[in-house]
């Protein structure tokens, strides 16, 4: 069928930037605006991390980086639309974990697995042959820099840690999880400070990208200004 969603241009819209500043709402949204595939590849290294965890690699919290490189080859990942929530799932090998990659243990063992270069040269590999066709939002650390240093646009999103740790904060207790602001606070500087320093595909702005900063923008001014950069850059 013919429909005004379909005309838009297909290109790569790379979206990288620190943890907990809105990346993945902000990418869903604009995903759904263009009729584009949005892909979480945090939720790919999530996925890795939970499979590590239920196959002996992650013991007491200790990632063993040989025995999680040694699960690589029997871990198949796939996303699948799941019409209930308007997004997609993610499956692995075909069990759907979408629940059960946000818990505080994959949390909190994540950076690490996601620091051996084996699980990043796989995921990296798929995520490549996933925009290979264009038409895809892509979120995560390293996707302007490393998977797609040709998308046509780049977006690093920040902002100012107190207001995410604020943010993360109002999203838990709503959930009625106990927990301190101050420790949340933490949290967000740690995991900054970790996908910085970071040896293999550190998180950094692309020199190319634009920098968003929505500390102190809704989600509606954040749609005006990408609907405004993305005509700036398929009109010209
Ligand atoms: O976006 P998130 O918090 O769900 O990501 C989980 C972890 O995966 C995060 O600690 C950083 C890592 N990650 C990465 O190294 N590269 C990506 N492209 C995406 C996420």
């Amino acid at each position: 069928m013919y429909t005004e969603r379909n005309t838009k241009p297909k290109i790569v819209i790379a979206i990288d930037g620190f943890s907990s500043c809105g990346k993945s709402t902000f990418a869903k949204a604009i995903a759904r605006r263009l009729g584009y595939i949005f892909i979480d590849t945090g939720a790919m290294y999530r996925a890795v991390t939970l499979y590590a965890l239920e196959h002996g690699a992650i013991r007491s919290g200790m990632v063993d980086d040989d025995a999680v490189v040694r699960l690589l080859p029997e871990i198949h990942i796939d996303f699948r639309f799941n019409p209930e929530r308007g997004a997609s799932d993610i499956y692995v090998n075909g069990d759907r974990v979408e629940g059960k990659i946000r818990t505080i243990e994959v949390s909190n063992c994540v950076s690490a697995v996601s620091s051996i270069g084996a699980v990043r040269r796989k995921l990296v590999a798929m995520q490549q042959e996933m925009g290979r066709k264009r038409g895809v939002v892509m979120d995560g650390r390293d996707i302007g820099t490393t998977v797609f240093p040709d998308a046509e646009l780049k977006i690093f999103m920040t902002a100012d840690p107190a207001v995410r740790a604020q943010r993360r904060y109002d999203e838990l207790t709503a959930r009625g999880d106990q927990v301190s602001y101050d420790e949340i606070l933490q949290n967000v500087l740690s995991r900054d400070k970790a996908d910085m320093e970071r040896a293999i595909s550190p998180l950094r702005k692309a020199d190319d990208a634009i920098v968003l900063d929505n500390s102190h923008m809704t989600v509606e001014e954040q749609m005006e200004w990408f609907d405004r950069e993305f005509r700036r850059v398929t009109e010209r």
